[in-house]
């Protein structure tokens, strides 16, 4: 039987807890879970593609079903050239919603095969996104409870500067 693989796709920048809980459950649920950093999104990134790909490698360090990529172009087209079935989106809140089924129906519409699987992180992280952080750090917030220990760090150190 083939491998069952899906790509988690986002931007990533950075990081969190939401994000790896959501990593966690589908890493249950698939053979292989490809973390993938989105090149070219409407955002303007606060870390570079490479900083964003390091500090997620450093936090599947413990999952070996997992692996980190990026990808530029139709999330589809990358899908698909890596040989996954489904896409990973996780569902935070009701808002969410309506802007996830749009792309899941817009994925599929590119790809009928394309499988987009919601899961839900755990309530606590059901707040979070990667702005709140960037947010909380400028204004010396504590994030300890929202991104690994290398992220915070990263970030201290990204704020810092001039
Ligand atoms: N925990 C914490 N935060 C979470 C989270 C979770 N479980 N899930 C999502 N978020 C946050 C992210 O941190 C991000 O926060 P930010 O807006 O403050 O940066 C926000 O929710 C958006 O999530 P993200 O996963 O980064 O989505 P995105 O909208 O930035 O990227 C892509 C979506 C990359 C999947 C999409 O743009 C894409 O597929 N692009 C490729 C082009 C394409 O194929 N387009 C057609 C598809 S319609």
């Amino acid at each position: 039987m083939p491998k069952k693989i899906a790509i988690y796709p986002g931007s990533f920048d950075p990081i969190t807890y939401g994000h790896i809980d959501i990593i966690k459950r589908a890493s249950m649920l698939f053979d292989e879970v490809v973390v993938a950093v989105a090149r070219n999104l409407g955002k303007t990134p606060l870390f570079s593609e490479a900083e964003r790909v390091a500090m997620i490698r450093e936090a599947i360090r413990e999952l070996p079903t997992v692996s980190v990529d990026s990808f530029q172009g139709l999330l589809v087209d990358y899908a698909r050239s890596m040989g996954a079935q489904a896409v990973i989106r996780g569902l935070r809140a009701v808002s969410d919603f309506e802007y996830e089924l749009q792309m899941a129906l817009v994925n599929r519409k590119l790809d009928e095969h394309m499988i987009t699987v919601f899961l839900m992180p755990h309530e606590k992280y059901s707040y979070l996104n990667s702005s709140i952080v960037k947010e909380l750090v400028r204004f010396n917030g504590d994030v300890s409870s929202f991104v690994p220990p290398h992220v915070e760090e990263n970030l201290l150190q990204k704020m810092r500067k001039p």
